[in-house]
């Protein structure tokens, strides 16, 4: 048999409570010609996931999206033999089917993971879409120079360490914005970026004015809300934003526009200092330049110059939690649950 979360039949409530989801148990499915039968290791709990089910993309009773490391059981796949690890799209589940004729929201065209080139949790993390999300999001559309000064929101988190990291490899002065005390220090002290201001301090916006002492060049928006409009009056002239995500407003009521609010908040100051606002969505950067960023980020990686935190919660069972904390700061690093064994390991 199978099992897997999918969404409970009932009203979505502003943020995931343990009620809004149910664990089903069906079958287990069997692999057609051309497909075959993975079973997953690692599921990858990413804040846009939220947006999946506000949105109503997924179709009810299936398994929820998510991306995936996974191991195959079976196969009727050319290319793909039994024991292969793979990066796939199996979602909440500890088994799914890949290849010929599998249409879900969110799929993903499989590809196999060599465990030579990193630990293979990492193929939904820092060699994966979030990687390329801050490779794209910083190197491709901010571009920071040495000299100038970089902020990234969410620091700790899985695009936010790797963005800052970057920032720093072009050689600019970076600076985090994190919540808790010990998500600062690692950002610091882990990561090397050059100050992080919390979030939750009464002193925020001052803490990061003084952290910013020549203006902000660079910003690269995960959380909105509070946090950019402590950024927004330090923009310079000639300022780059990336908008890349708005963690803070995927609780907004049914309707709202959170990017449309903020950007009417920032035009008079975009317009004056003439900032550059890029919206960012990684899907955009896959086909012309996820070669190349898998080489760099590859390298920078083995050579410790980009360094990564993931956060590992054990067992198919946590995986609501585990995504209800994600979206409320309650991750250290990358979210993943690790639903079987890693044989790598
Ligand atoms: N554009 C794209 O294509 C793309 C692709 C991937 C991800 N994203 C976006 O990138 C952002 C980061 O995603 P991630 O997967 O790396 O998640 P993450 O940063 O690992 O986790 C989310 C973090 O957001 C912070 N946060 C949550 N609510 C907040 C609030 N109200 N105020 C301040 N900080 C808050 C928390 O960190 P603290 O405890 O430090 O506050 C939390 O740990 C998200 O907005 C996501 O949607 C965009």
């Amino acid at each position: 048999m199978n099992r897997f979360w999918t969404l409970a039949d009932r009203p979505l409530d502003p943020w995931p409570t343990p009620e809004t989801f149910e664990l089903r148990t069906a079958a287990m499915p069997v692999p057609g010609p051309g497909q075959a039968l993975t079973r997953t290791i690692y599921v990858s709990l990413d804040p846009y996931q939220w947006g999946y089910k506000k949105r109503g993309v997924e179709p009810a009773g299936a398994p929820c999206h998510a991306r995936t490391v996974s191991q195959v059981v079976e196969s009727q796949m050319e290319g793909f033999a039994a024991g292969d690890l793979v990066f796939n799209t199996n979602g909440w589940s500890e088994y799914g089917l890949m290849g010929a004729g599998v249409a879900r929201p969110g799929y993903m065209i499989p590809r196999k993971l060599d465990p030579a080139l990193g630990r293979i949790s990492q193929a939904v993390g820092v060699l994966g879409m979030l990687g390329l999300t801050a490779y794209a999001g910083m190197i491709l559309q901010a571009e920071p120079k040495a000299g100038e000064t970089a902020v990234v929101s969410a620091a700790s988190g899985g695009v936010g360490q790797i963005a800052g990291q970057l920032a720093r490899l072009r050689g600019a002065r970076v600076v985090g914005i994190a919540g808790r005390e010990e998500k600062c220090r690692f950002v610091t002290e882990e990561l090397g970026f050059d100050a992080c201001v919390s979030h939750l301090s009464p002193t925020f916006a001052a803490d990061l004015a003084a952290a910013c002492p020549a203006g902000v060049d660079v910003y690269f928006e995960n959380v909105g809300g509070a946090v950019f409009d402590a950024v927004l009056p330090l923009f310079n002239i000639g300022a780059r934003m990336t908008l890349c995500g708005l963690i803070a407003h995927y609780g907004d009521a049914e309707g709202t526009d959170a990017r449309a609010a903020l950007v009417a908040r920032g035009a008079e100051i975009f317009r004056t200092r003439n900032v550059t606002v890029k919206d960012l969505f990684v899907g955009d950067f896959v086909a012309g330049h996820e070669a190349q960023f898998l080489r760099d980020m590859g390298a920078w990686a083995a050579a410790g110059q980009v360094r990564y935190r993931e956060d590992i919660r054990q067992g198919l069972e946590t995986i609501p939690a585990a995504f209800a904390e994600l979206l409320k700061g309650g991750n250290f690093g990358k979210m993943l649950v690790q639903v079987s064994p890693d044989p790598t390991l």
